[in-house]
């Protein structure tokens, strides 16, 4: 079956938004309407709230009369076939961006089994139904992890992928091989890998953020709630990495930012930006469509180019927040790199995207949200 096509107006075209209530879906979903499109959101909440799509809806006036049916949610499971098959009945949706997912590290140790079942057998689903329904256009939020101890930095799209240290990592890396797969067997397939390096900050309107459950694994969203009184203490976790302070670095990016550059990757896909050339060793030029929507693997780094230490961060923390944050030195964290940051110059060239955010402004905007829903959603009106 041929896919749909991507060359035509954002107006005309509906996303569906997996996962598209959590922390990165909501700021894409607040781009992508911004930029036209219409939105099917399906998340199960299970690390979400659907507060969070009230708030998109007020940033993006999809709450007026008239407006509404801009933006659809649905409450469904990626593993759940026949709640996804009546979804795309319902809708007439031209591509993915598939966020749903579980993220937690070491928690991935712990459940396994509960990792690849969701992660991958639900993207299998997924794809599975979409097929069915010949919508073969897929955005796949994929992650530096899947560079491993990277052999070089900056990290270039032409780095050799290596072996994930935990499950959470290696769904990733196989999902990628998966959708490459895919379309390997169906040259209808348009799919772009997007590897993330570390999303922060939240919408400048201070109403969408990060809100994780329990006590966070990453360290903005720990540093954040130090700030807002929650927790005590910031462990920095070793100080005798390479570095230039001790402290690990890595590519802090603004989620905005980064939403951003899925909605580039959309005009990629529709062949309305770049030349499709092939972005490191993953990466596939297909032939176009007749309409010149791209076909093939596109692989692109979203990243800032900009390293910053555990230090840097509390530190530019400590200035969006006005007041000092304790922290301790405390051991290395198992599984953890010293330094990771990424090249940026194929999502330039290609989807002409870049960050447009710097580390101080993506910490003021998450003190801005987190200041203003120190409970994250929970309290939320
Ligand atoms: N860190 C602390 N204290 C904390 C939390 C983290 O010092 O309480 C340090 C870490 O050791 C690391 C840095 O802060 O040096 C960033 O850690 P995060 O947990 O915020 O992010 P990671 O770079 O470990 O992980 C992120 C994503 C993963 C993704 C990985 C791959 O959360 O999903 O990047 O690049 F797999």
């Amino acid at each position: 079956m041929a896919n749909k096509s991507l060359a035509k107006p954002h107006e005309e075209t509906c996303i569906l938004v997996t996962g598209g209530a959590g922390f990165i879906g909501t700021h894409t979903c607040v781009e992508l309407l911004e930029q036209g499109y219409r939105v099917v959101v399906v998340d199960d909440l299970s690390n979400s709230s659907e507060k969070a799509i009230d708030r998109v809806r007020a940033i993006t006036g999809t709450d007026a009369p008239g407006q509404r049916d801009r933006l659809t949610f649905h409450e469904a499971n990626i593993l759940d076939r026949a709640a996804l098959d009546r979804i795309f009945s319902a809708h007439d949706i031209d591509a993915i961006i598939h966020f749903a997912a579980f993220k937690a590290v070491g928690e991935s140790v712990e459940k396994p089994l509960e990792y690849y079942w969701n992660n991958v057998a639900g993207t299998l689903a997924l794809c599975d139904v979409a097929r069915a329904h010949g919508v073969k256009n897929f955005v796949f939020s994929s992650s530096a992890t899947v560079y491993g101890e990277p052999d070089f930095v900056p990290i270039t799209e032409e780095c050799p992928k290596h072996e994930a240290t935990n499950p959470y990592g290696q769904t990733k890396s196989m999902l990628e091989r998966i959708l490459t797969d895919l379309y390997i067997g169906d040259n209808e397939w348009n799919v772009v890998l997007l590897r993330y390096f570390n999303p922060i900050g939240a919408h400048p309107s201070g109403l969408i953020g990060e809100d994780p459950k329990g006590i966070p694994n990453n360290l903005l969203p720990y540093v954040a709630q130090v700030a807002v009184g929650r927790l005590a203490c910031v462990g920095v976790f070793g100080d005798d990495y390479p570095t230039h302070d001790g402290t690990g670095v890595r590519d802090y990016i603004h989620v905005v930012d980064l939403a951003r550059g899925h909605v580039a990757a959309l005009d990629w896909m529709g062949g309305k930006v770049g030349t499709g050339a092939p972005s490191g060793p993953d990466a596939i030029q297909g032939q176009p469509a007749e309409d010149g929507s791209r076909r093939g693997v596109g692989v692109f780094n979203l990243g800032t180019g900009t390293g910053s230490s555990v230090l840097d961060v509390v530190h530019a923390f400590e200035r969006a927040c006005g007041k000092q944050l304790p922290y301790e030195i405390k051991p290395r964290r198992a599984g953890d790199i010293a330094e990771n940051y990424a090249a940026c110059e194929k999502a330039r060239e290609e989807l002409g995207w870049t960050a447009q955010y710097d580390l101080d402004r993506m910490c003021a905007d998450s003190w801005h949200w987190q200041s203003m829903n120190p409970e994250g959603y929970a309290t939320a009106q």
